[in-house]
């Protein structure tokens, strides 16, 4: 699987050097504007004093730590904000293989890519559990494979790939399944304002002491080049995370998390729902297209991630490369994303030329 972070940058470089014109529906970048409020913070911030361009405290700017803390009703002590969701998750998974009870790691597939990435960094096992052709996870398979050598299982919902919620139930189930191995449920929650069916429970609504959630502001408001995410442990675990936080990185950057506190405080659920709306129009075009082209496909529920088979057409990199050669339409492979859809390809829908990329698919496969 270490082959797999490469796979992205190999199919965005591959469409970019490609000679025509390309819709690039690769990566995870959303093209919607930032809130307002951010851009304002950024303009004040050039004229603070100078001891505002020094170290901000390792886990965070008190401010942001209290603004998190509020709204996920939590004790600020208990967050440590960290360079994206990609530094939580990488925080959560190294608490969970450091209390040397187990060294797996169970993990859905279809699977986002880092996940098995930095198990492997870290050391850890993979312990792979399919999800149903619909996205959705079966508490009952996550407990046949979970066990006493389970270190963490880790979750993302809304889902990146597959676009599937999980309900309540399930997250309460995989919270108990943790407990009962004594492992740790970590749920990364960096789509929890795509939620676009109305169904999303965060993990944090179910108490425990064997639960981590992460989450971060770089899909919310639209500042993946920002890099502030933040990780919530249980006041037991969280000494040791904020430890290799600040040993690996010292401290996040001052100016991402001035400006993503402003802009919590003064943005409104507006924003949000413009941003949800946005996606649903691109959604119900995308999809469209792709029943006109005879393709099955993923109508997500949540995150902006669609996923199409293409029958005669196995969504493997050869094919994605053909694709963005003869159609203009670049996508991810689906084997990037594990083995359980090596036939399908996965689109993000982070360009306002979406309803041109699916007429150009439409064409392609007609
Ligand atoms: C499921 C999931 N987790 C984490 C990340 C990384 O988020 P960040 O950019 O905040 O590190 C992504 C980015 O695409 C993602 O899809």
């Amino acid at each position: 699987m270490d082959y797999e972070t490469p796979l992205f940058f190999h199919v965005m470089g591959y469409a970019a050097d490609a000679d025509g014109d390309v819709i690039d529906m690769v990566s995870g970048n959303p093209d919607w504007e930032p809130p307002r409020a951010l851009r304002t913070a950024l303009h004040e911030y050039a004229d603070l004093e100078p001891d505002q361009f020094q170290y901000p405290p390792s886990a965070g700017l008190r401010e942001l730590r209290g603004e998190v803390a509020d709204r996920r009703g939590v004790d600020p002590s208990q967050v440590v904000i960290t360079n994206g969701a990609g530094e939580a998750n990488y925080l959560a998974m190294a608490r969970a293989l450091e209390r040397n009870v187990g060294d797996e790691i169970v993990m859905t597939d279809p699977v986002y890519p880092y996940y098995p990435g930095k198990t492997t960094m870290l050391g850890g096992t993979q312990r792979f559990v399919e999800t149903a052709p619909d996205g959705s996870l079966d508490p009952a398979d996550v407990r046949d494979v979970a066990s006493e050598d389970t270190a963490a299982i880790i979750v993302n919902t809304p889902n990146n790939p597959t676009g599937a919620v999980y309900p309540e139930s399930t997250i309460r189930a995989l919270v108990e399944i943790a407990e009962d191995n004594d492992a740790l449920l970590i749920a990364d929650e960096v789509y929890d304002h795509f939620d676009l069916s109305g169904t999303f429970t965060s993990a944090l609504t179910v108490d425990s002491s064997n639960r981590i959630v992460t989450n971060a502001f770089s899909k919310s408001m639209a500042i993946t080049g920002f890099r502030v995410g933040y990780a919530i442990f249980p006041p037991e675990l969280v000494e040791n995370a904020k430890s290799r936080h600040m040993l690996v990185n010292v401290a996040g950057s001052r100016p991402s998390q001035y400006a993503v506190a402003h802009a919590l405080r003064e943005t409104g659920p507006d924003y949000y729902e413009a941003n949800r709306d946005l996606l649903r129009d691109r959604v119900t075009t995308f999809t469209s297209a792709l029943e006109a082209a005879g393709a099955e496909y993923t109508r997500p529920d949540g995150s902006f991630y669609v996923m199409a088979r293409f029958s005669g057409y196995p969504g493997t990199l050869a094919n994605v490369e053909r694709l963005i050669d003869e159609a203009g339409v670049a996508g991810m492979p689906g084997e990037a994303f594990g083995s359980a859809r090596p036939d399908w390809i996965r689109f993000a829908l982070v360009t306002p030329r979406v309803e041109t990329a699916a007429n150009r698919l439409a064409t392609y496969f007609e």
